[in-house]
């Protein structure tokens, strides 16, 4: 799952990874739970986070083929914020071949400047557990978390100057990334990131097929 900050990768990559009964590896999600728990992965991590910049490929690299040389990953996975620089997308590339397999297709998520700034600014997750709280949930009048009951927070690289330089190093250092995999003739898939959740899904399956 590639796409700009907030353009739904989470949330579309959770509705495929069950459809598809395959693990998701989101790093981002990977980076905040080691960060949650104070291992030395997550405080190496955090102040590249904070700042909007990204994580250094190595630590990164190393994080992704742990996951993808685990049983669990052997019948197929889905990758949601990884590769994001040309030079990550090179090791995975390297990683792939050496479980036998190949990447099936990159999903872009389509979505403007505009929209990403109002769904982060409105975005909660919980602070104990990172789930995300949906809307429906932010709609009640003591909103908690629907996992464990912990308190909703802003995501601390959420706040709108962090996610202007979020921007900017998506378009610097991932945007590469897309230019690289249409080149060497991966299945790129282009998908209008706006709408209902479910017609976003859709649009993903019909491309998929
Ligand atoms: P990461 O956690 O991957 O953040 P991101 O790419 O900035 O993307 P988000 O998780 O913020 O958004 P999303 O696309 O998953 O959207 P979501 O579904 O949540 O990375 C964070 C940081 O970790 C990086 O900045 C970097 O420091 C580090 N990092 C991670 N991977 C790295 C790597 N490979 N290399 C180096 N560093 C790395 O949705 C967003 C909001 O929109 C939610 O509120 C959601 O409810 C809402 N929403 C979703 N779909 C819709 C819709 N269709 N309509 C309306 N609202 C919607
Ligand atoms: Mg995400």
């Amino acid at each position: 799952m590639m796409g700009p900050p907030g353009a739904g990768k989470g949330t579309q990559g959770e509705l495929l990874a069950s459809r598809f009964n395959v693990p998701r590896y989101a790093t981002g999600d990977i980076l905040r739970a080691a960060d949650r728990e104070g291992t030395e992965l997550g405080q190496a991590a955090r102040k590249y986070m904070d700042a909007g910049e990204l994580v250094p490929d190595e630590l990164i690299i190393e994080l992704v083929g742990e996951a993808l040389g685990a049983p669990a990953a052997m019948d197929g996975y889905l990758l949601d914020g990884f590769p994001r620089t040309v030079a990550q997308a090179v090791r995975l590339e390297a990683l792939v071949r050496n479980t036998g397999r190949d990447l099936d297709a990159v999903v872009n998520l389509v979505v403007s400047d505009d929209e990403i700034v109002r769904r982060l600014s409105s975005r909660r997750v919980c602070s104990d557990c990172g789930t995300l709280a949906p809307t429906e949930t932010l709609r009640t009048e003591c909103p908690e978390c629907p996992a464990c009951g912990g308190e909703l927070i802003t995501r601390p690289d959420d706040r709108p100057e962090t996610v202007r330089r979020r921007l900017e190093v998506y378009r610097e250092q991932t945007e590469p990334v897309l230019a690289w995999y249409r080149e060497s003739g991966m299945k790129v898939l282009d998908i209008r990131g706006t709408g209902d959740v479910e017609c976003v899904q859709v649009r993903i399956l019909a491309g998929l097929v």
